[in-house]
């Protein structure tokens, strides 16, 4: 296992698979009553958020907490970055009080990568402006393979807001690791540039037309699972789509297209990263339908992160948490 989860393009099938096998060890510990164990005792874990984030942070923290490690959330108001401390001194600075690991959450692609340069501890990317989110794609792939089993020839696609989007680049690389099938989906204008090479390079299939595909027309065949994506308005300076109701009508998981995908595959699996613009690229039918796996995914986040925290902190000798495996007592765990 690398020291530092920066990319997705850093974990091979074999690691991808290792950490989705504790991530199912660790799921099996949530649905105890008494959830903590003491694999990371002793451990320090900061959570570094320079971005707005409801389920990564505190997906992390209780992943921290559940294994025993002491977790810290900073943000970047209310802590010295807001008075002009530069990121490379405010690393550094944490770094030197022998924290284990830093989670990072910050609008530069890239930022991660370069905290890794200055620190010692360990890195692991929580979103880094338009790039990664490598625990993200981690999850997905936890819920579709509770789902749908061995992912090898599966049939996924991605669609929506791709140009913004640091959980479609990071999920392609995983999915396509796993030998699943990929194609990703959006207008020409959310479509990013620069696409056609390396969906060539890692074969993958790219398309502006979201119901032939949806119809099992395109050349990857029927569908086994749509992963809408969030229009990031916040990322965007300029007109992307006309208005929000042609972006719907193009691109939006309407009532109308999930029946049509349910009337061929009621197997079929929707996901969704979150947070979900309701009514604009997924319709609340959908979110709240049977095929709708969106709050499995918030559930995974916490397994997954947990076996993410064991694999790069936890020395070699220290065995996984099993569901078997006796938590720390009663009066300490409450
Ligand atoms: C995503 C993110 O922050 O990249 N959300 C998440 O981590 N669950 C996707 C998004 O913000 O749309």
């Amino acid at each position: 296992m690398t020291k530092h989860l920066i990319s997705s393009a850093d974990l091979g099938r074999a690691e991808v698979e290792d950490i989705l096998e504790t991530a199912s060890s660790m799921h099996d510990l949530q649905r105890r009553e008494v959830k903590k164990v003491p694999t990371l005792r002793g451990r320090t874990v900061i959570n570094f958020f320079f971005e707005d984030s409801t389920r990564t942070r505190s997906s992390f923290e209780i992943a921290g907490k559940w294994m025993s490690a002491d977790t810290i959330n900073l943000s970047a108001k209310g802590s010295s970055t807001s008075k002009g401390e530069s990121l490379r001194d405010t690393a550094m600075t944490v770094d030197a009080m022998a924290v284990d690991a830093l989670v990072i959450r910050h609008n530069a692609s890239g930022a991660c990568q370069q905290v890794a340069q200055w620190v010692r501890c360990s890195v692991i990317n929580a979103g880094d402006g338009t790039h990664e989110h490598p625990t993200q794609a981690l999850l997905d792939a936890y819920t579709l393979r509770t789902r749908l089993g061995d992912l090898d020839g599966k049939h996924v696609v991605i669609v929506g807001d791709l140009t913004h989007s640091r959980v479609f680049r990071s999920n392609v690389i995983t999915l396509k690791t796993l030998g699943a099938r990929v194609t990703v989906v959006a207008p020409p204008t959310l479509m990013p540039s620069g696409i056609g090479a390396w969906s060539q390079a890692d074969g993958f299939a790219t398309s502006w037309d979201l119901d032939p595909v949806l119809d099992g027309e395109s050349e990857h065949g029927p569908v086994d699972a749509v992963m809408m994506l969030r229009v990031q308005r916040e990322r965007m300076s300029g007109g992307f789509f006309p208005t929000p109701r042609e972006y719907t009508v193009g691109y939006g998981l309407t009532r109308d297209r999930l029946d049509r995908l349910v009337a061929r595959n009621d197997d079929v699996l929707v996901l969704h990263p979150g947070p979900m613009n309701r009514g604009l690229e997924i319709a609340p039918e959908a979110a709240d339908s049977p095929q709708s796996v969106v709050l499995d995914q918030v559930s995974a986040g916490v397994a997954v992160r947990m076996a993410v925290l064991y694999h790069l902190l936890a020395g070699d000798d220290t065995p996984a948490p099993t569901p078997a495996a006796s938590p720390v007592t009663d009066g300490a765990a409450r």
